[in-house]
C-alpha cells in the first residue's frame, strides 16, 4: 500500500506540475518554508508507521518535502506529524499555509466507514525546542477540510487537485513553537507548509523612511508610525503612517520636501546639476539658471550674474540677470513761447527689465565763459523730472535767450550697480526764440473805420535792443480762418486796412538779435469809434462818443493820414521789386494776409532765369564739395556733400544736378523748384543754399537730411518710435504746410515720400515744383482727364477737376498721417487706382493702422472730408497736434479700444476742439486759473471731470462767480468725456 501510494504521489505532484517554491511576499516574513529547507526538516511522526516523510529531487537537484498518510481502510487511526521547533522572532500573529492534496473517500471502494476526508492542525508554544511529544499538550488551531479534492473526468480519468489553506494563530508569547498535524483516517499528501507573519515592510513614502513595523495582534487596531525625512530633506509636518494587520501602509499624513539645492527623484532628494539651482525649499525641481546667470557647482541655491549683470535686491532668484538700460533715444524738443517739451524715445535695450523710469537734469549755460550751472528752481517741470514712467516732459518758467542743456538718464532697478558711470542723454536748447513778452499792454490811441492806432510800452530793460515789433491782428470773429501782421520799428503803429465796426484781436512781440519774445496778451478793439477803451470780455462794445471837439480834430488828423498814407501806398508801390509786384497774382485766388510774404509763381515771370536770380542765391561751384551719390532724380543725380561759406561754418548740404545735354526746357523745369524753394523760410520746409547756373553742372543746392525720405526712413524702423515722436514728425510736417498755405502756395504732390527727416527727427516738406512734381513723381498716374496724379494721395475734387487748394492739400496730409502711423504702409495697399477712386466716391475710407491713438485717426477722417470747405485748415490741424503733445494722456486710446467709430466722415458729430486744460479755461474765459490747476496736479481733461466745488474752491478759485462757472462747464465737460469714452473721440 505504502508503495502504491508513493508511485501515485509521485505521479500527483508531476501531474498538478506544482512549483513548490513562491515568489516572495514583501510583506510577510517567513519563520519556516518545507519547500526551502535544503537539509533534513528533522519532523516526528507519532506512531512511526503513521505519517510517511518522503523527500523527493527536482530538476536543479533540490529536495522537495512531503509527508504522505493513507491509513483509510484501518479504522481508528491517530498519526501525528510534528514540525521543527519554529522561533517566533517579531511575531505575534502566526499564519500557517499548507499546500495538500486529499483523495475523497468515493474514490476508493470499500473504504466506507473508516475513511476520512478532513484532519486536524495543532500548535504548542515552547521556550526552546525539546525532543518529547505529548498529543494532549496542544492546542488545536482547526480541522482542515479539502476544498478540492480528487475528480473524476468524463472520460473516466481521476485528476488530483492541489488545496491551498491558511489557518492563523496566536498571540504567541514563548520565543517559539511547535505545529502538530493529525490524522485520524485520511488520505493525504502534505506537499508545503509555510509558516510567517506580517510586516508592513520599510518603505519610502514623501520622502520620508518608514520601518519595518509589525502590525497589533488585534487586526482593528492600526499602528501610528512616523517617518524620518531622506537625506536632504526637511520636514514639512511630521511625516506618518498607518501599518494595518494585514502588512499594508495606510493614510499617509505629514511630508518631507527637499532641501535648498536638491530635488525629488524617485523619492530621494538629489542634488541640482551645475547650471540648474533650487532657492527654496519644497518639492519643486531645480530649475536652469535665468538668462545671464550661471551655477558651476553641484546643489546650488542660487544662480550667480555673469559680469556686467546684477539682481536687483528685490528681485527673486527666479529672474533674469539684468544690466541698466543704454541711453535714451532720439532725444527731441518743440517749442512755444511758455513752454519747452522734451520728448525721447525708450532706450534700445532696457537692460532687459521693465522698472524702466527717466531722470531729467537741466543746466542751464550762458553768459561770458559758457559757465553752466544746474537750473534754478525756478524752472519748473511737469510732471517732476525724477522717476518719470513716460518719455516726455513738459519745462516751464524758463529764461529766455539763453542755453540750456538737458540730460536724459534712463534708469532701471540695477541702475547704479556695480559702479558703472551714469550715462545721459543730452540736448542743448536755445530759448532765443521764447521768452517772456517785452511789450508792456497795447492800448488803442484812435480809430476810423478802417484804421486804428495802437501804442505799447518798451521793456524797461530788454535783455537786447529792440530791432522791431511785431503786430499780429485778426478779426475776431474769424479767428481760425486767417491772420494779418505787421512790423514797426517803434513801439506804435497805425493798422490800415480794417473792416468798419468789426473786432479785431490784437497781440504784439518784440524782435531782438537773439529771436522774437513771446506775444503780448491778446486785446480786442472795435473799428469805428474813437474809444481807446478795450473791448469787454463778453464782447460789448463801450462806445463812448467822443466830443464835437474831438470828433473836429480827429477828422482833420485822419485827413492828414489818409494823405501820407495814400502818398506812401504810391511810393512804396513803384519802389517796389518785380518779384513783390507778382505777388499780387495769386495762386488759386489766394487771398494774402497782410505782412506775410506771398509766394510768387515762376511761371508768371517772362525770363524764368530772372525767377531764381530773384529767389535763389548763385553758388561758387569752389565751395560746394561732393562726396557721394544718394539718389537718382529726374534730371540727373542727388549727391551728398558739404559747402564752405566764408565766415561760417561748413555745412552738410545735398546737390541735385542737371544732367549733361538737357534742353533749355528742361533746364527751366529743373530750377523752377529752385525759385520756389527759394521763396520759404521756415524750420519745416527744406532749406534752399542756393544754386550754381553759371558754370556746368548745373546744381541746386539745399539742407542735407540725414535720415532722408520719410517714408523709407518709417519703414526701415519700423515700430521704434513713441506715438508721441511720430505726433512730433506730423506736427512739423502741419507747420510747415500751414507755412506754405499762408503763402498761397498749394504742393499738390504731398506725400511721405517728398518729406525728409534729419537725424533730430525734425521733418521737412520737400519736392516743389508743382506740374513738374506730379511729372517726376513714380506714383503720379493719368487721369481721365489727361493730368498726372498720385491718385491714393490726393483729394477727390483735385482728381476729377484739377481743383487743387491748400484744402486738397490737406487731404493728402491725412495720408502722410496714415502713412506715418503705419509706418510707411502704401495706402489703399494693393488697391488699383480705380478702385481708390470708386471706394472714396462710395464713402470708404482707410482704416485706423494698427496702434493708432483714436484721436489721430479722427483728424485724418477729418481731413478726407469730401466736401473741401468742411476739412479743417493746417492752422487747425497743427493747434490740435500741439493739444495732443501737451495731453499725451490723450493719445492713450487706441483704435483696437473703441468698438463704434464712425466709418466716415459725415457719421462724425460736433466736438468742442479742446483737449487741454488751458484750452478749456480759455474756452470758459477762466485762463487765469490755469496755474492752480497745474500746480494742484490736474493736467488732463479726465482728471478735472470729477472735481466739485469745493475741490475747485481748495485750488485756490476764491471768487464764487468763477468757481460756479468752472464747475457748470465741468459738469458739461463730464457728459462730454463720458460720450468720447462710449463713442470715440471727435474733433
Ligand atoms: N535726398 C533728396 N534730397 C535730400 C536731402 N536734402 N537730404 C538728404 N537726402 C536727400
Amino acid at each position: 500500500m505504502g508503495y502504491k501510494l508513493r508511485i501515485y504521489l509521485s505521479f500527483a505532484l508531476m501531474g498538478i506540475g506544482i512549483t513548490l517554491s513562491e515568489p516572495e511576499h514583501p510583506n510577510q516574513v517567513v519563520l519556516l518554508d518545507t519547500t526551502s529547507v535544503l537539509g533534513e526538516l528533522g519532523w516526528m511522526t507519532y506512531p512511526v508507521n503513521g505519517w510517511d516523510a518522503i523527500t523527493e529531487m527536482d530538476e536543479q537537484n533540490r529536495p522537495i518535502h512531503t509527508f504522505q498518510v493513507c491509513h483509510v481502510m484501518e479504522p481508528n487511526q491517530n498519526n501525528w506529524l510534528r514540525s521543527s521547533w519554529i522561533a517566533r522572532q517579531a511575531a505575534e500573529r502566526i499564519y500557517v499555509e499548507l499546500r495538500f492534496t486529499l483523495r475523497d473517500c468515493n474514490s476508493i471502494p470499500w473504504v466506507s466507514g473508516t475513511c476520512k476526508e478532513t484532519f486536524n492542525l495543532h500548535y504548542l508554544e515552547s521556550e526552546e525546542s525539546h525532543n518529547h511529544f505529548r498529543p494532549a499538550d496542544y492546542a488545536k488551531i482547526d480541522t482542515v477540510a479539502a476544498d478540492e479534492s480528487f475528480t473524476q473526468t468524463d472520460v473516466g480519468e481521476r485528476v488530483l487537485r492541489l488545496n491551498t489553506e491558511v489557518r492563523e494563530l496566536g498571540p504567541v508569547r514563548t520565543s517559539g513553537f511547535y505545529l502538530a498535524f493529525q490524522d485520524v483516517g485520511a488520505c493525504i499528501a502534505l506537499l508545503s507548509v509555510r509558516v510567517y507573519y506580517k510586516k508592513c515592510p520599510s518603505t519610502l513614502r514623501n520622502l520620508a523612511a518608514f520601518p519595518d513595523t509589525v502590525p497589533r495582534v488585534h487586526s482593528s487596531a492600526l499602528v501610528e508610525v512616523r517617518g524620518a525625512c531622506v537625506q536632504n530633506a526637511e520636514e514639512r509636518d511630521t511625516p506618518r503612517l498607518y501599518c494595518s494587520a494585514d502588512g499594508d501602509w495606510l493614510v499617509p499624513l505629514g511630508r518631507c520636501v527637499c532641501s535648498v539645492g536638491y530635488e525629488e527623484s524617485d523619492g530621494l532628494c538629489l542634488a541640482c546639476k551645475p547650471g540648474f539651482y533650487k532657492a527654496f525649499a519644497g518639492n519643486i525641481k531645480c530649475s536652469k539658471c535665468p538668462p545671464h546667470s550661471y551655477s558651476y557647482t553641484e546643489a546650488s541655491a542660487l544662480c550667480h550674474c555673469e559680469k556686467g549683470y546684477y539682481r536687483a535686491t528685490k528681485d527673486p532668484p527666479s529672474t533674469a540677470c539684468t544690466r541698466p538700460p543704454s541711453l535714451p533715444r532720439n532725444v527731441v524738443y518743440i517749442m512755444n513761447e511758455t513752454a519747452l517739451f522734451l520728448h525721447w524715445a525708450p532706450p534700445s535695450d532696457a537692460g532687459g527689465r521693465k522698472d524702466l523710469t527717466y531722470n531729467v537734469l537741466c543746466h542751464r549755460c550762458g553768459g561770458a565763459g559758457q559757465v553752466c550751472q544746474p537750473c534754478t528752481s525756478d524752472v519748473r517741470f511737469v510732471p517732476p523730472p525724477v522717476g518719470l514712467t513716460r518719455t516726455s516732459v513738459a519745462v516751464l518758467d524758463f529764461v529766455a535767450n539763453a542755453n540750456y542743456t538737458f540730460q536724459i538718464e534712463a534708469v532701471n532697478g540695477v541702475s547704479g550697480m556695480g559702479g558703472a558711470a551714469r550715462q545721459m542723454a543730452n540736448i542743448t536748447i536755445s530759448t532765443e526764440q521764447a521768452g517772456p513778452s517785452l511789450v508792456g499792454t497795447v492800448k488803442k490811441d484812435w480809430s476810423t473805420q478802417n484804421s486804428m492806432a495802437l501804442s505799447w510800452q518798451e521793456a524797461e530793460q530788454p535783455h537786447a535792443p529792440i530791432l522791431d515789433y511785431e503786430i499780429k491782428y485778426y478779426e475776431k470773429e474769424h479767428e481760425q480762418l486767417s491772420y494779418s501782421s505787421t512790423r514797426t520799428k517803434v513801439p506804435s503803429a497805425i493798422v490800415t486796412g480794417l473792416k468798419s465796426s468789426t473786432v479785431y484781436v490784437f497781440h504784439v512781440r518784440a524782435r531782438t538779435a537773439a529771436g522774437y519774445s513771446s506775444y503780448s496778451p491778446k486785446i480786442e478793439f472795435i473799428t469805428g469809434d474813437d474809444d481807446s477803451e478795450e473791448v469787454s470780455d463778453q464782447g460789448q462794445v463801450l462806445v463812448i462818443v467822443t466830443a464835437a471837439v474831438g470828433g473836429f480834430s480827429l477828422l482833420v488828423i485822419l485827413t492828414l493820414f489818409l494823405l501820407i498814407t495814400g502818398r506812401c501806398q504810391w511810393y512804396i508801390k513803384s519802389k517796389m521789386k518785380p518779384q513783390d509786384k507778382r505777388r499780387t497774382q495769386y495762386q488759386n485766388g489766394h487771398v494774402p494776409f497782410p505782412g506775410i510774404k506771398t509766394y510768387v509763381d515762376p511761371d508768371t515771370y517772362e525770363d524764368p532765369s530772372q525767377a531764381v536770380h530773384d529767389f535763389a542765391k548763385e553758388i561758387d561751384p569752389s565751395r560746394i564739395h561732393i562726396e557721394r551719390v544718394i539718389g537718382a532724380g529726374e534730371f540727373g543725380e542727388v549727391c551728398s556733400g558739404r559747402l564752405r561759406t566764408p565766415g561760417k561754418k561748413e555745412i552738410p548740404v545735398a546737390i541735385k544736378t542737371l544732367k549733361g545735354g538737357y534742353t533749355e526746357r528742361q533746364r527751366r523745369d529743373f530750377l523752377r523748384e529752385a525759385s520756389i524753394m527759394g521763396q520759404f523760410d521756415n524750420p519745416n520746409i527744406i532749406r534752399l543754399e542756393g544754386v550754381v547756373t553759371k558754370s556746368r553742372p548745373v546744381m541746386i543746392v539745399v539742407e542735407y537730411m540725414e535720415n532722408g525720405s520719410l517714408d523709407s526712413f518709417l519703414r526701415k524702423h519700423d515700430g521704434h518710435f513713441t506715438v508721441i515722436q511720430l505726433v512730433g514728425m506730423l506736427r512739423g510736417i502741419a507747420s510747415g504746410m500751414m507755412y506754405l498755405s499762408d503763402t498761397g502756395y498749394v504742393h499738390r504732390d504731398l506725400a511721405a515720400r517728398n518729406i525728409l527727416v534729419d537725424d533730430n527727427l525734425v521733418c521737412k516738406v520737400s519736392d516743389f515744383g508743382l506740374s513738374r512734381v506730379l511729372e517726376d513723381d513714380p506714383e503720379a498716374s493719368y487721369t481721365t482727364t489727361g493730368g498726372k496724379i498720385p491718385i491714393r494721395w490726393t483729394a477727390p475734387e483735385a482728381i476729377q477737376y484739377r481743383k487743387f487748394t491748400s484744402a486738397s492739400d490737406v487731404w493728402s496730409y491725412g495720408i502722410v498721417m496714415w502713412e506715418v502711423m503705419s509706418y510707411g504702409e502704401r495706402p489703399y495697399w494693393e488697391m488699383s487706382n480705380q478702385d481708390v477712386i470708386l471706394s472714396i466716391e462710395e464713402g470708404y475710407r482707410l482704416p485706423a493702422p494698427m496702434g493708432c491713438p483714436i484721436a489721430l485717426h479722427q483728424l485724418m477722417v477729418h481731413c478726407w472730408q469730401k466736401e473741401r470747405s468742411r476739412r479743417p485748415r493746417f492752422h487747425d490741424l497743427l493747434s490740435f497736434l500741439d493739444q495732443l503733445i501737451r495731453n499725451p494722456s490723450s493719445l492713450l486710446t487706441l483704435v483696437e479700444d473703441v468698438h463704434s467709430l464712425p466709418e466716415s466722415p459725415e457719421d462724425l458729430p460736433d466736438y468742442p476742439l479742446f483737449i487741454s486744460i488751458g484750452d478749456w479755461l480759455d474756452s470758459i474765459k477762466m485762463s487765469q486759473y490755469k496755474n492752480n490747476f497745474i500746480a494742484a496736479g490736474y493736467t488732463t481733461l479726465d482728471s478735472i471731470s470729477t472735481m466739485n466745488i469745493d475741490d475747485v474752491r481748495r485750488i485756490g478759485v476764491s471768487l464764487i462767480g468763477h468757481q460756479r462757472r468752472i464747475v457748470s462747464s465741468i459738469q458739461t465737460l463730464r457728459l462730454q468725456i463720458m460720450h468720447i469714452q462710449q463713442n470715440g473721440f471727435h474733433v
